[in-house]
């Protein structure tokens, strides 16, 4: 199959980008790839909202430019930051134009709320489940154009590249994907591929993401040998429920805390006052070790949110989604301590891109959490990803325009990529083995590799991941290829780059915190 722009993943960052370039270029065919349904994925699960200056009156660009800056601890591109923060405005109102509900205040004005690190409350939502509502809006809006189709339950198996076409062009001719169904591989060449799948949360137990973030886009990337960049700067949610409901860890949003929701250890003190003077609404990153550090005094297994302080109207009105999920489990947020941990919640590291959402290798771009922008330094600003992904989508719709008009392939090329090649099989239970060496994979990476970390933790899983590689780069060479094996393949490559990168770092900043080079507990 052959495809003008194929876009992989159908989160917020996919289904923008596919619209704008579907509004601007009637003629160009779109082929938009969902692992589950259309509207499942990462983005659904957005509570929070989008960080957006909306309110001139109080809130000013350059605060919010300030505020991302310190959160990434230092480490943010400046001129991304700054051309970010100013085009959302823009954005946010393409979103409301194309049908997404935002919560309103009597006046009509955008209801505005707080999360970690904002020194304003500049949160645009739509009540607890904010991401949910940006998709039902997306997925009609895309549903409205004649040159968008969608394949929904496949999975990306590998990048068309110099690779498979022994030519000498560093580009990216399409992609290999495979069905989830029937588990056949089909090849969809592309003049333009985009990588807009997502995260890397599976590589640890607790994760606030859903089964689909198995680092995808990332390993394929990584084989193109397009370039990954900071991969050790995963950010862990503060508060996730504690245990996981169903076999699924969920989240608390931070806009709790942003409504008066106070921290608690298991002596009933509410403890980030003794970590940071902006105690429960201190950066991501801070907090999350904060509790760690109260889980470890205590010898608890988790921390409590407070919310009973916070009206009754509010909590109903706003978190409803929190309230009936708590309740199902027999929490009520209205009366009961809310039991929390953190979990893994965003790579704020991913494949590099510039300004436009171009990667190194031609003819690929990424967007969303799967790229790397600058944007969100050492630590990514709560509500700051989805902005990231409105604004990153329009540039990347525009600059495609430009690169459809100067391709140099002709399409004749396309029809010379061949099909994949099969490997011969030999095993007899790849399921059972590759589900052995997931688990495997997620253990080294919660004991070594998780909030905090020491250098003798990273050497030694340095060894068990390279070892685990060699176990399921066997595992795919001998078996029919699924949808699991390509999922940890994908993982066990990105695991491995991660922790490589970690070793070289010695320095702490924002989520990267390695004890050997601390010189605060926390900090
Ligand atoms: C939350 O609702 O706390 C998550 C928001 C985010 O991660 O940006």
């Amino acid at each position: 199959m052959h495809t003008d722009i194929l876009v992989i993943g159908t989160g917020i960052s996919g289904l923008t980008y596919a619209i704008k370039l579907a509004e601007k270029s009637p003629a160009t065919k779109i082929t938009l790839i969902c692992k589950q349904q259309l509207d499942e994925g990462n983005t659904r699960y957005a509570q929070g909202g989008i960080a957006v200056v909306s309110n001139f009156k109080k809130d000013t660009f350059d605060k919010h430019i300030m505020d991302t800056y310190i959160a990434g601890d230092y480490q943010g591109d400046k001129e991304v930051i700054d051309f970010v923060i100013r085009e959302g405005n823009d954005r946010l109102n393409e979103l409301i134009d194309w049908g997404t509900q935002f919560d309103k205040k009597e006046n009509n004005r955008l209801d505005l709320t707080k999360e970690g690190g904002h020194s304003e409350k500049r949160i645009v939502h739509f009540k607890d489940h904010s991401g949910a509502e940006i998709q039902r809006a997306l997925i009609q809006k895309v549903k409205e154009f004649q040159n968008i189709q969608y394949f929904e339950n496949h999975i990306l198996v590998d990048l068309i590249t110099d690779h498979h076409t022994k030519t000498n062009h560093q580009t990216c001719y399409g992609a290999y994907i495979i069905s989830t169904l029937d588990e056949e591989i089909i090849k969809i060449t592309a003049q333009i591929t985009v990588l807009s799948t997502g995260g890397l949360g599976q590589l640890y137990d607790f994760t606030t993401n859903p089964a689909g973030a198995t680092a995808d886009g990332l390993g394929a990337a990584y084989r193109a040998k397009a370039f990954l960049e900071k991969l050790p700067f995963v950010q862990f949610h503060p508060t996730a429920l504690f245990p996981k409901v169903n076999g699924e860890t969920f989240l608390i949003t931070e806009a709790l805390r942003g409504e008066g929701a106070i921290l608690k250890n298991h002596l009933g003190e509410a403890f980030m006052e003794k970590y940071h003077p902006s105690k429960d609404l201190a950066p991501r990153d801070i907090v999350a070790r904060s509790i760690i550090q109260e889980i470890k005094t205590q010898k608890s297994k988790h921390v409590y949110l407070d919310a009973t302080n916070i009206k009754a109207k509010v909590l109903l009105n706003h978190f409803p989604y929190i309230v009936e999920n708590c309740q199902s489990v027999g929490i009520n947020p209205l009366e009961d301590l809310i039991p929390v941990i953190p979990a893994a919640h965003y790579s704020c590291g991913g494949i590099k891109v510039d300004e436009n959402s171009s990667t190194t290798l031609k003819g690929l771009y990424a967007i969303g959490e799967c790229s790397h922008t600058g944007l969100h330094g050492a630590n990514r600003l709560a509500s700051n990803s989805l902005l990231e992904s409105i604004v990153f989508s329009h540039r990347a719709a525009i600059k495609t325009c430009v690169d459809l008009e100067n391709n140099p392939l002709e399409k004749d090329f396309y029809l010379k990529v061949p099909d994949w090649k099969g490997q011969s099989y030999t095993s007899t239970n790849p399921a059972k083995q590759t589900q052995d060496l997931r688990k495997q994979l997620c253990k080294i990476m919660n004991e070594d590799v998780g909030i905090f970390k020491t250098t003798q933790g990273l050497i030694n899983a340095q060894k068990q991941v390279k070892q685990l590689y060699f176990d399921i780069v066997q595992l795919y060479n001998n078996n029919k290829l699924s949808p699991q094996i390509c999922e940890l393949r994908n993982m066990v490559s990105v695991a491995y780059v991660m922790v490589n990168q970690s070793l070289i770092l010695t320095q702490n900043n924002g989520v990267f915190y390695n004890h050997d080079y601390a010189t605060n507990p926390i900090l």
